[in-house]
């Protein structure tokens, strides 16, 4: 089935710069044509080394890496014709206006004007920049110009779009429009969307599946669903007033899977879907003449299941005033 088309197919895919930094330790995947495929890991994981070998950027040390069908490294202009990358620091020119940049760029790809303008016109529409077109980019907000450079990356119509990083430095609801945008692009023009990034709740979100990458190792491959099943389910914990205990009672529920005394009156548990599980247990406890004072439930992130597979929190990885700093730095050696 088309579905199933592999548009991108990586194998014991391998960089070492300089013949010192692993920065990839052979890695293996397969995107399929419309999918987007994260590749989500904390700094300096090798996420970008990665895109920079899938775009041709950087020869890989070793193994293979194909896409649209054609090596990167035997055929790279065959590559380069199919793909786009939007990079991790900004590539508009800020002297320019977005409508300015949107023509620059199709001028590189040698698409006639004529053609030009009715593709930038329509692009920008979606990136919703119509208004904002005729302004210098360096008026722009940082959401502006990333959605400005995404738009200026389709102007080539690729099959396989990279984004590194689409949403680094931006706050939370910038993000999330964003998505928006990247989810309607891919609608519309059907491409296949291979991005990277080290905020959970993007791969979360916007990914059919993802690939968790850290210290240059893919350590697992699913969709965001499966990934979370790995942690074997939902978590509740609930208070009752009486000072017995219930755990006997609790883990023969025959949905609850671990049980856990958190304090004299407080239990944690591990089921399997915690909204059908939850009114077993405050029942199975009232029968018993028990009472409930308090119930959680929380349903398992992606950053619980980082923590599972690497032993440390993403989250604590994110700290967005520092990966702004670093673009606004990369932003000025480029002057
Ligand atoms: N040009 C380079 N020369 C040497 N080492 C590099 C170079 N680029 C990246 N690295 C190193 O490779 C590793 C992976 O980096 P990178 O691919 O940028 O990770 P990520 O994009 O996941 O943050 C890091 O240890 C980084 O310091
Ligand atoms: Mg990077």
């Amino acid at each position: 089935m088309s579905e199933r088309e592999v548009i991108i197919k990586v194998r014991n895919l391998e960089k070492i710069y300089n013949g010192v930094v692993h920065a990839v330790k052979g890695i293996s995947f397969d995107v399929y044509r419309g999918e987007i495929f994260g590749l989500l890991g904390p700094n300096g994981a090798g996420k970008s080394t990665t895109i920079k070998m899938l775009t041709t950027v950087l020869k890989p040390t070793s193994g293979i890496a194909e896409v649209c069908g054609y090596d990167v490294a035997k055929h790279p202009v065959e590559v380069r014709r199919c793909i786009s990358v939007v990079p991790q620091e900004y590539t508009s020119d800020e002297d320019l206006t977005g409508f300015e940049n949107m023509m620059l760029m199709a001028s590189l790809y040698g698409i006639p004007k004529a053609e030009a303008e009715k593709r930038a016109w329509e692009l920008l529409e979606m990136v919703n920049l119509k208004d904002a077109a005729n302004r210098k980019v360096e008026t722009y907000s940082g959401g502006m110009r990333r959605r400005l450079e995404i738009a200026m990356s389709l102007i080539n119509r690729p099959k396989v779009l990279f984004l590194d990083e689409p949403t680094l430095g931006l706050d939370v609801q910038t993000r999330a429009a964003i998505w928006e945008y990247i989810r309607k692009l891919k609608e519309e023009y059907d491409i296949t969307i291979l991005l990277t990034t080290h905020y959970m709740e993007e791969a979360d979100s916007l990914c059919n599946r993802i690939a968790i990458i850290d210290h240059g190792k893919i350590v697992k491959i699913g969709s965001p669903d499966e990934l979370k099943a790995l942690l074997g389910g939902d978590i509740i914990e609930i208070s009752i007033a009486e000072k017995e205990d219930i755990s006997e009672i609790l883990s023969k529920i025959p949905a609850v899977r671990e049980v856990k005394k958190l304090d004299t009156s407080t239990y944690r548990m591990k089921v399997e879907s915690g909204e059908k599980v939850a009114p077993q247990i405050i029942e199975t406890i009232l029968q018993r003449g028990f009472h409930v004072i308090k119930l959680s439930m929380a349903k398992p992130t992606l950053d619980e299941v980082y923590l599972e597979l690497t032993g440390r929190s993403l989250r604590d990885e994110e700290g967005g005033e520092d990966m702004w700093r670093l673009r606004m730095t990369l932003r000025r050696a480029r002057r």
